[in-house]
């Protein structure tokens, strides 16, 4: 039996209902992929393809994140715009989800996600503004990582409740795997020559699905990252929906994220589908990335 202790979220009512929330709809969402593995006719705000299963999913969010008192508005990779709660006040918080993370993989049955990420500010906001972070990993079983308050709670997620499975979880000191997006010609040198060196010390793992990508890292220990590319200087992923969600997760277990260059926690977006390089996961490795870009 889980305490209230064993929350990150606890501290924060309005923040815990959201996660209390996420993990109700995520069985739905599981199951809802079932018959909804077609395309939309339509593109995400970002271009990309979108699935019946990510507009349905985004649905469910939006309609149970917004009836939760003290949440002001909900945005998502997957609709142009915020849409505002009915009732608003200076003291909302506001949520910034990707609904399936890696939704390409529902086709060939691999692992994907849904991030969300609390900010205590009107979206876009940055990492100063972030208040919790978290993710549903739909594998073998669904899980949860959620972070708040510098701690990060882990959860099994059973008929719609979380079930605590570590209640501070930090990333292995001894770094095992990596993983990177993008085609190799699309590298820059100095990236690639970063990535020689990598693959000498660790162990690729690369899925597809950030979220499966970021689990494999807090996990085993070592690097995920999606960089810039010669054709696309910011990469491929949103800074206020995954970056800074996933920077903040890494960066409480005890790891770094960055753009390359900084933090991902000092960004803060222009605009709601702003993209960034990512890199996440032990520090060491973050940092001689950092060295390796200068
Ligand atoms: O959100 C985009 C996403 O699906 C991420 O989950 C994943 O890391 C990335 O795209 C995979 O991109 P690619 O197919 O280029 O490897």
């Amino acid at each position: 039996m889980s305490t209230d202790h064993d929350h990150a979220t606890a501290g924060h009512p309005v923040v815990d209902a959201v996660f209390t929330e996420v993990a109700r709809i995520a069985p739905e969402v599981r199951e809802s992929l079932l018959g909804r593995r077609t395309y939309e006719e339509g593109e995400n705000p970002s271009g990309e393809q979108q699935l019946e299963a990510d507009v349905y999913a985004d649905e469910l969010f939006e309609e149970a994140l917004l009836a939760l008192d003290g949440v002001g508005s909900y945005a998502s990779e997957e609709r142009e715009g915020l849409v505002e709660a009915d009732d608003t006040s200076d003291d909302d918080y506001h949520c910034a989800l990707d609904p399936l993370d890696g939704s390409s993989n529902v086709k060939p049955n691999n692992v994907m996600g849904t991030i969300v990420a609390v900010y205590d500010e009107p979206l876009p906001a940055g990492g100063d503004a972030l208040v919790a972070a978290g993710f549903v990993l739909y594998g073998p079983l669904t899980t949860m990582v959620a972070t708040c308050d510098g701690q990060v709670s882990e959860y099994t997620v059973v008929d719609g409740e979380r079930r605590v499975s570590d209640t501070d979880l930090s990333l292995p000191d001894d770094p095992v795997v990596y993983g990177f997006g993008g085609r190799v010609p699309e590298w820059t040198d100095d990236f690639a020559g970063y990535v020689g060196l990598v693959e000498d010390e660790l162990k690729l793992r690369y899925g597809g699905a950030m979220i499966g990508d970021v689990s494999q890292v807090l996990t085993y220990g070592g690097i995920f990252g999606y960089p810039m590319l010669r054709h696309h200087q910011q990469g491929k992923l949103r800074l206020l929906f995954e970056g800074l969600p996933v920077a903040a997760i890494i960066e409480a277990a005890g790891g770094r994220s960055s753009d390359g260059e900084r933090s991902l926690l000092e960004k803060t977006p222009a605009e709601l589908h702003e993209r960034t390089p990512v890199f996440v996961g032990n520090e060491e490795y973050v940092e001689r990335l950092e060295l390796a870009l200068e």
